[in-house]
């Protein structure tokens, strides 16, 4: 008998610079949050040492439930999915893609640094995909910019409209709590030992507010109505249009301000919505089973070195062992000895709901951006590939060694690792590889090391923008000077040029030359 699961889902992703506190968020969401134990959540066990990443530990330490994708937790009757985006090492198209699986995010701003590099363009990637955006300003326990400044900051360079939810009581470095402009109320926050445990949060009535922080409410409420007379109150529509962004003030150091958050993104941040297949139809999430795969990983965990692939539940309940069809291939994928997993350990989960994320095993058919269904037919649109701006070439260490190096490079191509180019002109041996961030390439050189012991040559290539080409008109670009054309596995072909003048003169020059602009990765 199915147990139906009416807890709605909310399911998001923080998109940050490295150090603006995106581990101390989550680890900060996590402790105000439940452990998932309903729904068959079974948790991994065992001390079997595996990968450590961040989340493994904290699932040793808290039974919480994660998957090395997604952390699952129950909050105020919600089951929120806190997706992982990649972290420093490797920022690449990963995580350009596991934002195609959440339905808002949260932008992390460290409050001394404002908006960062990486943050404007995860930032980028969200606005392409009309994902609602809330900010969160950290770290304001210690010294940072003005509120304001930081206000502007936003709106110039991303072009939303801030429309703060809360309003800083002290300056950046003197955090005493925050004026909740909703209810008019002061947050008061009191600081406990490393902020281990849940802050001490208080509510306070207006009237009340200035008899325990004195005149810092006065400049809150200075603050608060100059906001008000600029127009930045919240607006539901607004945010969710993707035209403004509802800021918080917080120190997830400190845990102050981080239940506001999981607040809001209960009361504020949408949750799963109906899909869209190619051929126009739309899929509400009451409907038949479905889920797209945003990731897929192999090699995880050394004892079990299979592939991995991650599904996004779109529409109606998956159930452990449904046949399901794979829409790539029209051939059944059988869930039956499937597997969900959780943190380094594989267990069973018999049911997930659309927002939830599954991870399925031995998944080999499966490549990132296929979607499985069951009942009527359904194909997600395909998920964009950002336009490389990192190119090498990939030779075999030893020459010995080509198959497995043939095998590693068309492996990790499929995952997604980086995208892989060819010509005739280049031939097999000497692929070159294309990518969204070099990263990419450490990971390729470690992964054909390790896995397919096929250590590789990388030698970068001095071209830094790509576009895509007609293929009636391939050979006529590809005889430009500084110019060379090659396709990608889905048959796309793109014509790589040294740098953006290049490519906009030779545009000029030949307007009859069809160059698409291939999605941007944010800038
Ligand atoms: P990331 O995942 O986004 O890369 O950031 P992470 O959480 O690792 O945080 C980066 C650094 O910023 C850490 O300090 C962390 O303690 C600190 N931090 C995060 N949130 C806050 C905050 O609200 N206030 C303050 N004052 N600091 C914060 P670290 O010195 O690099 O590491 P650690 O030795 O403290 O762990």
């Amino acid at each position: 008998m199915p147990i139906v699961d009416e807890r709605p889902r909310r399911t998001f992703a923080v998109i940050s610079h490295p150090d603006a506190g995106k581990s101390t968020l989550t680890e900060a969401l996590a402790l105000h949050a439940e452990a998932l134990h309903e729904a068959g959540a079974v948790h991994g066990k065992g001390n079997r040492k595996a990968t450590v990443s961040d989340w493994m530990e904290m699932e040793k330490a808290r039974g919480i439930s994660i998957t090395s994708a997604a952390l699952q937790f129950e909050y105020d009757g919600h089951v929120v999915n806190l997706v992982d985006t990649p972290g420093h090492a490797d920022f690449s198209e990963d995580t350009y893609r596991v934002l195609s699986a959440v339905d808002s995010a949260v932008m992390l701003v460290d409050a001394a640094k404002g908006l960062e590099p990486q943050t404007l363009k995860l930032f980028q990637v969200c606005a392409h995909r009309g994902i609602p955006v809330v900010t969160v300003i950290n770290k304001w326990d210690r010294p940072g910019l003005d509120p304001f400044e930081l206000m502007d900051g936003i709106e110039q360079q991303i072009g939303l409209r801030p429309t703060p939810l809360t309003w800083p009581v002290g300056v950046a470095g003197d955090f005493h709590g925050v004026l909740d402009r909703r209810t008019g109320e002061l947050v008061s926050y009191t600081r406990t030992a490393g902020g281990a445990t849940r802050a001490p949060e208080e509510r306070i009535p207006a009237g009340r507010a200035a008899d325990v922080v004195g005149e810092l409410w006065d400049e809150a409420c200075e603050g608060h109505e100059l906001l008000s007379a600029d127009g930045a109150d919240h607006d539901q529509a607004a945010y969710l249009a993707g035209k403004t962004t509802p800021v918080l003030f917080a120190s997830a150091l400190l845990n102050f301000g981080v239940s506001h958050i999981l607040r809001v993104l209960i009361d504020l941040a949408p949750g799963p919505g109906p899909g869209q297949g190619v051929d126009g139809r739309s899929r509400e999430v009451d409907d038949d089973f479905s889920a797209f795969v945003f990731k897929v990983q192999s090699g995880m965990d050394a004892a079990h070195r299979d592939r991995l692939a991650y599904a996004r539940v779109c529409s109606g309940v998956f159930e452990r062992g449904m046949a399901v069809t794979h829409a790539a291939t029209g051939r059944p994928f059988s869930t039956k000895y499937a597997q969900v997993v959780f943190g380094r350990e594989r267990s069973s989960v018999e049911q997930a709901f659309p927002g939830d994320i599954v991870g399925l095993v031995n998944a080999n058919a499966l490549r990132v951006g296929d979607t499985i269904y069951a009942g009527t037919s359904i194909e997600y649109p395909p998920i964009e590939s950002f336009a490389p701006e990192h190119f090498a070439t990939a030779t075999v260490a030893d020459a010995g060694r080509w198959k497995q190096f043939r095998k590693g490079i068309d492996q990790l191509d499929q995952e997604g690792v980086v995208q892989v180019l060819r010509s005739e002109l280049r031939g097999e041996h000497a692929p070159v590889l294309a990518a969204v961030g070099p990263m990419q390439f450490e990971v390729v050189a470690a992964r054909m090391e390790s896995e397919y012991r096929a250590p590789v040559r990388l030698e970068p290539l001095g071209f830094t923008v790509a576009r895509g080409v007609d293929p009636d008109q391939a050979d006529e670009v590809a005889a430009l000077r500084d110019v060379e054309v090659l396709a990608r596995r889905d048959g796309t072909r793109l014509a790589l040029f040294p740098d953006r003048w290049r490519a906009e003169a030779i545009e000029r020059l030949h307007p009859h030359l069809r160059l698409a602009q291939l999605p941007a990765s944010g800038r």
